[in-house]
């Protein structure tokens, strides 16, 4: 597998100096140095950049470089050479400071001349937002005010964000609002990891880079779309945030809404930029919103009781952490959505998202319409499934289509059998952490895969209306599934209601 990017490119980034808000926290440490870290062996790093962290933690240039290597030791993805990492280390700076102090972004303004100073830097400024969503504002406020967000023709300034962008459609627009007073769109980039996954940004290339799909991909050939995205872990120690966000706004207006658009798009005109976002955004817009009646029978919430997860008893989400022990949060949803376009007109899109379910997998499985004529007879037809395309995001990232074949013997039977490929079939190759992209893209100024704002308006105007009614109407019986489960029986219910029903595909290999 050769690891580029999707763009393609493969010369390293513009010469920068990144800035990482948040330096000390779990972001920072798991995945943004490991991830600039295997960039700079891919040599994909620019020659010259340097690494500046800011964070309210004490400390100074040298404690956060003898910090840092330690943790790489353990987070890192490949084997840390020394040498490699002994260039990384150096390049690093760090600075203390309160976001709400002006005095620390002109302190900021210091250490970026430094660094630049010292690694023969141009004025290119990649600042990483890796602290709370409530400081986005304020930080951007702040670097508008020192003017380190003003761009000249030889130097950008761009600034990564990462979800929730916004807690729904009212607090989104005002958080754009407020980043365009200092930014342009084209310095936002708003990261989704869900776009760093070789096999969500591989649903493109499938698509689009093999003529045989495009032909039955819509509702003459395809019957319904689903899209899983089940985590056997609960809120872990997030139960602050969580109790405030709840899935709908945690997984499905940003992640699964984006796969959802990857998969419904019309095929862009290139795959780069706004070519790609233009075509997303229409799916999203083509997502009508729900009425109340329509969110009560279209829509399933849950939330996890007590229950066994691989083997061990896991508690029910009231009894987490930091969680409100009579919490109305939903840790699960199921919908059915449908994409309203020519291409798609009546095909329903079921999706479903949750904690503590029965295995931690991410799949879209595309459901073909059955054969159209009884030629082996009425029960060989109905006895058999009619073909079905998984795309298996994770943990077992590959392809599989099952198709039918007769089976041996002296009658006419038929029995499914799956075209498997999985990527670990490429070997190595794999070993990432999902930000390499992200960040790579960023440093050439390759927008594909970032959010636009029109797709996060786009995504809050679909899931708003869910949420309002289900703020009037409190639910009534949560817990409603038992941890290490598929979820609530309302969830088979609503696709009983069509005559379908949830594919728990095995995990591969
Ligand atoms: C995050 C959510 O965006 O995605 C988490 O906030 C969730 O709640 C995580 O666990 C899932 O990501 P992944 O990559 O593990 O599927």
């Amino acid at each position: 597998m050769p690891e580029q990017p999707l763009t393609g490119h493969n010369c390293p980034g513009d010469p920068c100096t990144i800035v990482i808000f948040g330096a000390s926290g779990d972001l920072t440490k798991r995945k943004l140095l490991p991830a600039l870290y295997n960039l700079k062996v891919l040599r994909l790093m620019p020659e010259n950049f340097a690494v500046v962290g800011v964070a309210v933690t004490d400390g100074d240039d040298a404690a956060y470089r003898a910090k840092t290597t330690a943790e790489i030791k353990e987070f890192a993805t490949r084997p840390v050479d020394d040498a490699e990492w002994d260039d990384f280390q150096k390049r690093m700076y760090y600075l203390q400071g309160d976001f709400n102090n002006i005095e620390t972004f002109h302190r900021l303004g210091d250490k970026i001349k430094e660094a630049q100073a010292a690694w023969n830097l141009s004025g290119n400024v990649l600042f990483y937002l890796a602290v709370s969503p409530t400081f986005f504002a304020k930080v951007v406020d702040q670097l508008g005010a020192v003017g380190l967000t003003n761009q000249t023709p030889d130097a950008w300034r761009r600034v990564i964000i990462e979800k929730p962008f916004g807690h729904d459609l009212a607090s989104a627009r005002e958080l754009n609002e407020n980043l365009s007073k200092n930014l342009e769109e084209s310095q936002v980039f708003r990261i989704d990891h869900y776009l760093g996954k070789e096999t969500v940004q591989n649903i493109m290339v499938f698509r689009f880079g093999n003529s045989i799909f495009e032909p039955i991909w819509n509702r003459r050939y395809i019957d319904y779309v689903q899209i899983t995205v089940a985590e056997e872990l609960g809120v872990e120690l997030r139960g602050g945030y969580y109790d405030h966000s709840g899935v709908l706004r945690d997984m499905v207006q940003n992640h699964i809404l984006s796969v959802l658009s990857l998969i419904a798009m019309e095929p862009p005109s290139s795959i780069s930029g706004d070519s790609v976002r233009n075509e997303k955004v229409k799916v999203l817009e083509a997502i009508r919103p729900m009425d109340p009646e329509q969110v009560i029978s279209n829509t399933v919430r849950g939330q996890y009781g007590p229950g066994l997860i691989g083997g061990t008893r896991v508690p029910a989400y009231r009894s987490e952490p930091d969680v409100n022990p009579q919490s109305n949060t939903e840790t699960f949803v199921a919908m059915k959505l449908f994409v309203e376009n020519w291409r798609w007109a009546e095909v329903p899109f079921f999706i479903r998202s949750g904690k503590r379910l029965a295995q931690h997998t991410t799949q879209v499985v595309i459901g073909f319409r059955r054969a159209p004529l009884l030629l082996f007879g009425e029960d060989v037809q109905t006895n058999s499934k009619p073909n079905r395309l998984v795309l298996h995001v994770q943990p077992d990232e590959g392809i599989t289509l099952d198709i039918h074949a007769k089976r041996p013997g002296p009658n006419i039977n038929l029995v499914n059998v799956p075209l498997d490929f999985s990527y670990s079939d490429f070997g190595e190759g794999m070993a990432a952490t999902g930000y390499e992209t992200l960040l790579y893209d960023c440093m050439i100024g390759e927008t594909t895969l970032f959010h636009r704002y029109d797709s996060v308006d786009a995504s809050w105007r679909i899931v708003t209306p869910i949420l309002d009614v289900w703020q009037a109407l409190p639910a009534r019986a949560f817990p409603n599934y038992d941890s290490g489960t598929w979820g609530p029986e309302a969830s088979d219910a609503l696709l009983a209601k069509s005559g379908h029903a949830w594919h728990h595909y095995p995990l591969k290999g």
